[in-house]
């Protein structure tokens, strides 16, 4: 087969990884990809966004299946481009990517559905939430309803913040504000695959959002991330499914929209048990490069199957290891990073055992040369017996790394890490 991945990420790069190993596929492509994902898939320069320049790379390609990464694209409705089109696409369509795409989508069905989250008010009026954001005090979470790259939550601790960042929101016409409780306990990320009617779960992971060790500084797109999270025992794993994936993909179905894609539940572990915190609509970065690094089976029949509605009674084999991944930023990120600075030792990296070495943003620079070109640049991976194995051998393979600019936590894992030497 003939598949096309879209995206540039280390999410990407993993999923090529995987895809690179299935005996099905005879060619692969990535657009736009990177320099990393040009060693296992031939490149295409095409911007995912232009919906028209994705479908003609289909065509000139001969694409039989389109793995589709970012949500950008999918809230954007590239499957639904594609497949009009006739091409196979893993991923929702525009209506469903509404979970991530719209917060006050996704609460609506939650409320509508029963789904347990936190209660909340949406509005489009600044006085209106003004007076809801009085009503209920601080702490309070003031969010945009449209995708903000993780950067439209405030979470604030007294009023004024809550009111400074309504008011900073409501300063952009058309704008539209969920308000919501507070939440208190630990995240943790559940990934499930759903074909539109059945979901399976994939796996647990735990992101590192802040920048700094500690959990300090300010959110990141997620610093690092490890596979699976002690912290959602099976009970608790068992109770997501139960309450929260399978009444979400029942309410996308009832109403019109229904779900096909992996369905990323991003959850808060309260003292009243999970509750829902946001849905993403497709594979994490970098938990998906975790998820990647335990998967034995197969990844491009499931992901097929999820598209055809056809994954009651599949199957997925895990490895009994844990993933660690650890990313590797450019000076200055979550700031402007500085850009083009070179980067050497991947190969030493990569050659470390039970390692893996994602790239994200990177560019090819002369004579083979890898250049920082982005935020998050590396995602340094490694397998091993225990969360701390693992951690050990991503730091192993870290320090081989000879890139002065970059940087990255040297603590990714701590939480389950105190948990097993507990
Ligand atoms: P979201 O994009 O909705 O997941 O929000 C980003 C981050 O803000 C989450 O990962 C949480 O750390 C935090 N957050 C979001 N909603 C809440 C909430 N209701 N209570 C506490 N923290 C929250
Ligand atoms: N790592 C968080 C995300 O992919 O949204």
């Amino acid at each position: 087969m003939n598949v096309l991945v879209i995206g540039s990420g280390g999410r990407e790069h993993a999923l090529c990884w995987s895809l690179a190993a299935s005996p099905l596929v005879t060619k692969l492509v990535c657009a736009p990809g990177n320099p990393g994902i040009a060693q296992v898939a031939k490149l295409a320069a095409v911007d995912p966004l232009d919906l028209d320049a994705v479908l003609k790379l289909c065509r000139d390609e001969h694409i039989d299946f389109v793995v589709v990464g970012p949500e950008a694209p999918l809230v954007a409705g590239l499957v639904d481009h594609l497949e009009a089109a006739g091409f196979a696409c893993f991923g929702p369509s525009k209506a469903a990517a509404r979970l991530e795409g719209s917060k006050g989508f996704m609460k609506d069905i939650c409320a509508k559905y029963n789904i347990p989250t936190a209660a909340y008010g949406r509005f489009t009026d600044a006085v209106a939430a003004e007076a809801f954001i009085r009503s209920h005090g601080a702490p309070i979470v003031v969010k945009a309803d449209g995708l903000a790259a993780g950067k439209g939550v405030t979470v604030a601790m007294t009023l004024d913040e809550a009111l400074e960042a309504n008011a900073a929101l409501f300063a952009v016409p058309g704008a539209e504000v969920v308000i919501e409780e507070f939440l208190d306990g630990e995240e943790v990320s559940f990934f499930a695959l759903v074909d539109g009617e059945t979901a399976l779960p994939l796996a647990s992971a735990q992101d590192h959002k802040r920048v700094g060790d500690g959990d300090t500084g300010p959110n990141t797109g997620g610093m690092g991330a490890y596979s699976p999270a002690p912290v959602l025992t099976p009970d608790l794993a068992q109770f997501v499914m139960e309450h929260i994936v399978q009444p979400t993909v029942a309410a996308m179905k009832a109403e019109g929209c229904p779900f096909k894609g992996v369905l990323f539940a991003g959850l808060m572990l309260t003292a009243d048990g999970p509750k829902l915190l946001e849905y993403n609509t497709r594979f994490g970065d970098p938990e998906c490069q975790t998820l990647m690094l335990r998967l034995k089976s197969d990844l491009l029949p499931a992901l097929i199957a999820a598209r055809d509605g056809v994954l009651k009674d599949f199957d997925l084999r895990w490895k009994d290891e844990a993933a660690l991944c650890v990313v590797m930023a450019g000076a200055g990120y979550p700031g402007e990073p500085r850009k083009g600075t070179v980067i050497k030792g991947l190969d030493d990296a990569a050659a470390q055992s039970d390692v893996a070495v994602f790239h994200a943003g990177t560019k090819a620079g002369e004579n083979g040369v890898i250049l920082a070109n982005g935020g998050r640049v590396l995602g340094i991976c490694g397998l091993g017996s225990t969360i701390r194995e693992a951690q050990t051998r991503a730091y192993a393979a870290v320090d081989k790394v000879d890139w002065p600019e970059g940087f990255c936590r040297r603590d990714i894992g701590w939480r389950a890490i105190a948990r097993e030497t507990r």
